[in-house]
């Protein structure tokens, strides 16, 4: 198993951070293709809790090369905080490598991801104010800083100057805003630079390489398939490309070089932000999911929204990234309810959708058609293969696994390591 994918298959926090822990512990190189410190997860290592947003989850095995490759968006700032807060707790990050060609995080992007939001009241996207959105902004309009251009000082000076000019005006003119420093984020900067000399390269060279000698490169995808910019329910989406084509692109290799792509899953399904939610559940039984489940933003702490399982949408995710097996998650959370329930289709305006539809106002004005499942109310957390399941447990992860046509190999039912279920 040289390369593999592991991505979301919904809104973002499937419970990914643990599945790519586990699957890192094999690999050679983890790598993360897009997005920024948007993303959250949370790893828990014995009685230890790791939150990262930036950092590829391997950097806590001492063999594994943690990569942040091309199609990411690095906001150096918070990677030198993250490095200090790992060394802080004994994890060496000296092996992080961050691509020569990964687009710079500048403090207009931060600070035009806020007023941005401000200013679309009520049509805003709910963004987690990373500056995520504007960096790729520039980086499509080819307005972009990336990380070599650090260390060619008088082409930093000569980008930032050209980029400044015309944020400020954004900033002064449109949005009321305060205009930034030249001088200030220059000196800021420079002093990333000096402090990053050691970790910015050729990533697609050391992946490349690595695949070349026959080791494990794992590709780390963050938010999900539904918030992808091509994929997701577009606008209310992340900026990159989280899908498993994401890997190829993102990361400078060749898509046929891929072997594998696990869809992380959760039992049931949640998202942050803005957009439409066909299985959302607006009521006591979301609010249940919600507690139960701990559904907070690892980055901004917000209340995530929660319903159940969306089949019509895991088969979507199942297409467009290729998946090759599923890894279920937060099994443990359904064993409170009495009645599970998963949405097969939808009904809308007198027609039947089993395809996720093309006209995404479908999903706001749905109805989902729902199956029942009968719960199985023991506590599972203690289960630790497939078969010290109750029946109904595993009677839920088979019709999934019927409904996405594809093996779930995977069953976690507890946030521990220990808590994890393989199958063959
Ligand atoms: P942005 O990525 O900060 O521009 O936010 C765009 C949308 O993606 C918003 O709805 C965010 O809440 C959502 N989002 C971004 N990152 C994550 C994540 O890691 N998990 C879940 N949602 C996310």
């Amino acid at each position: 198993m040289p390369a593999s994918v592991v991505l979301g298959t919904q809104w973002g926090d499937e419970g990914k951070g643990k599945i790519t822990d586990l699957m890192a512990e094999n690999a050679d190189v983890v790598v993360r293709y897009q997005g920024g410190n948007n993303a959250g997860h949370t790893i828990v290592v014995g009685d230890e809790k790791f939150a990262l947003s930036l950092i590829p989850s391997g950097v806590l095995y001492p063999t594994v090369t943690p990569v942040i490759g091309n199609g990411c968006v690095v906001d150096p700032k918070v990677l030198l905080d993250e490095m200090a807060t790992l060394r802080g707790r004994g994890i060496d990050p000296s092996k992080v490598r961050v691509s020569n060609n990964a687009h710079l995080i500048m403090p207009y992007h931060r600070k035009l991801d806020a007023v941005i939001e401000r200013f679309l009241g009520d049509a805003q996207i709910g963004t987690t104010k990373r500056g995520i959105g504007p960096a790729y902004m520039d980086k499509y309009s080819r307005f972009g800083i990336r990380a070599q251009d650090l260390f060619d000082l008088k082409i930093f000076r000569k980008k930032l100057d050209a980029a400044l000019k015309d944020k400020n005006k954004q900033l002064t003119k449109v949005y009321n805003s305060l205009p930034l420093d030249l001088e200030e984020i220059y000196t800021e900067y420079v002093g990333f630079a000096e402090q990053l000399a050691d970790h910015i390269t050729d990533t697609s060279l050391i992946v490349s390489d690595a695949l070349a000698e026959g080791k494990h490169v794992l590709f780390e995808g963050a938010q999900g398939t539904l918030l992808d910019i091509d994929h997701g329910t577009y606008p209310f989406v992340t900026s990159s490309n989280p899908v498993a084509g994401g890997a190829a692109v993102g990361s400078g290799i060749g898509p046929k070089q891929i072997d594998d792509i696990v869809g992380v899953t959760k039992a049931y399904i949640s998202r942050v932000g803005t957009g439409p939610f066909p299985t959302e559940l607006l009521d006591e039984t979301g609010d249940r999911l919600i507690e139960i489940g701990g559904e907070y933003g690892v980055v901004t702490g917000r209340r995530r929204r929660c319903g159940w399982l969306d089949a019509v949408a895991l088969r979507y995710a199942v297409r467009v990234n290729g998946l090759t097996e599923i890894a279920l998650t937060k099994l443990d959370v359904l064993s409170h309810f009495d009645t599970i329930k998963i949405a097969t289709a939808y009904d809308s305006d007198g027609e039947r959708y089993t395809e996720f539809p093309r006209q995404q106002r479908v999903l706001y004005n749905c109805t989902p058609v729902y199956e029942e499942h009968k719960g199985w109310g023991d506590d599972i957390t203690g289960a630790r293969t497939f078969d010290d399941l109750p029946a109904a447990a595993q009677d839920y992860v088979h019709r999934i696994e019927e409904l996405a046509g594809i093996p779930i190999r995977t069953v976690s039912v507890g946030p521990s390591r220990a808590a994890t279920l393989k199958r063959a």
